[in-house]
């Protein structure tokens, strides 16, 4: 059975731009609760870890240098199978591909700077808000 909890990201970009509160109100239309949520400068080493998953990929230096450019809001989200249903709120990784009205169509400038991150599966959820709301702080 699918999960009810995601996490995601505000990432700086969007931060930056003034549209955390808009895309924030995309999230609660859509019918997402707040379980959690902080604002948080990520250090290069913290951004490293979280997506250390791409470690390997030409793109992690990029990624890890832009999440920690700025501060970003990280929060956990329930809604029924929610991991799916935010992922069709976000759009696609690539905001050029993403669907109209998308959050990352709206507010998205590259694949970097995609306005927002959400995770991929139900264990992802489960690891990604353990990161930022039990281990952020020790690491
Ligand atoms: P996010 O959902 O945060 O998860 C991994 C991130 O890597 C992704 O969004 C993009 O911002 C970033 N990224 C940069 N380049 C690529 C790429 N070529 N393919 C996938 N993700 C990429």
């Amino acid at each position: 059975m699918a999960g009810n909890r995601t996490f995601t990201m505000i990432k700086p970009s969007a931060m930056a731009t003034g549209h955390a509160g808009d895309i924030l109100a995309m999230m609660e239309k859509a019918g997402f609760r707040l379980i959690a949520m902080r604002l948080v400068h990520l250090s290069r080493h913290q951004a490293g870890i979280f997506y250390a998953e791409h470690s390997a990929k030409g793109f992690y230096e990029e990624l890890t240098r832009f999440m920690s450019s700025g501060p970003i809001i990280a929060a956990i989200l329930e809604k029924d199978n929610a991991v799916a249903e935010f992922r069709k709120l976000i759009g696609a990784t690539d905001p050029a591909k993403a669907d109209p009205g998308t959050v990352r169509s709206l507010y998205g400038k590259s694949i970097t700077e995609n306005a927002v991150h959400g995770s991929d599966a139900d264990s992802t959820a489960e690891r990604e808000g353990a990161f930022f709301f039990s281990q952020l702080d020790r690491v």
